[in-house]
């Protein structure tokens, strides 16, 4: 992953490093600010937390935009051919171990947090059944809201595919939801919805129906479109 401007000269893009945990759960958490299950500013910190590195865990792309030292988006991906015999077992038991700490830290969090790993999980089931085959995915993309409209997002996506091109990926994939996401950023983007069912732990944060949406871009068509 180089580290280059992009147009806007004042953006810089490099790989996400351990210290920028604290601005990316930020921008989580300004994002995504729905938090039936955490009450207080530290549990809400912590959760952030805890959804940022379960996300760096699946992904084998992490890449943040700065402004000056400011990071002001990311983008958390995985790309399957540069998953590299990474065991998906250990991933997953390192994730429960991470949730287990999480969740034992406060005996309180533990009894609210029944809701949410239920939710989470009959997610992931749906999400299993739902999803189409593909060799990349996109897990978390956010650009401060402060940012927003000034090709961030895009180019962040850009440096995305062009890195699952190159590593020969033909389809790339993402959940989204319609309450808190733009979604509509994916479709201006190219990406077609390939499915959409209620989304349980989106539904359990807002205390409010959302349906998640599945999308899917063809790499193939897209470059045969460049071509053309
Ligand atoms: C989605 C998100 C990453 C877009 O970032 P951004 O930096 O504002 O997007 P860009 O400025 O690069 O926009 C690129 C294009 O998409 C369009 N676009 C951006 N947000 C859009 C929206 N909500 N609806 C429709 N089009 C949108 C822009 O108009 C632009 O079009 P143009 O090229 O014709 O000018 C940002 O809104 C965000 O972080 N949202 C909250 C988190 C989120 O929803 N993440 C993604 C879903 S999980």
């Amino acid at each position: 992953m180089n580290t280059t401007s992009s147009t806007r000269t004042s953006v810089i893009f490099r790989g996400y490093r351990p210290d920028d945990l604290k601005a990316c759960a930020r921008l989580a958490k300004e994002a995504f600010p729905y938090g039936r299950g955490t009450s207080g500013k530290d549990e809400g910190e912590m959760t952030m937390k805890g959804y940022v590195e379960s996300s760096l865990l699946y992904s084998t792309w992490s890449e943040v935009a700065c402004i000056g030292d400011a990071v002001v988006g990311f983008l958390f991906g995985r790309i399957e051919k540069t998953w590299k015999g990474r065991s998906r077992m250990r991933t997953l038991l390192v994730e429960l171990s991470m949730t287990a700490r999480f969740l034992l830290r406060n005996p309180l969090m533990l009894a609210r947090s029944f809701g949410l790993m239920w939710n989470v999980w009959i997610t992931e089931l749906k999400l299993a059944e739902h999803r189409p085959r593909s060799d990349a995915e996109i897990e978390l993309l956010i650009v401060d809201s402060k940012n927003r409209g000034e090709g961030i997002g895009k180019d962040l996506v850009d440096r995305f595919i062009t890195a699952a091109k190159e590593a020969g990926a033909e389809v790339v994939t993402l959940y989204s939801e319609d309450l808190q996401s733009n979604y509509q950023f994916y479709e201006k983007y190219g990406f077609r919805r390939v499915a959409t069912f209620y989304d349980d732990v989106t539904s359990y944060f807002a205390n409010k129906a959302s349906t998640a949406i599945i999308y899917a871009l063809d790499l193939k068509q897209s470059t045969d479109t460049e071509r053309q």
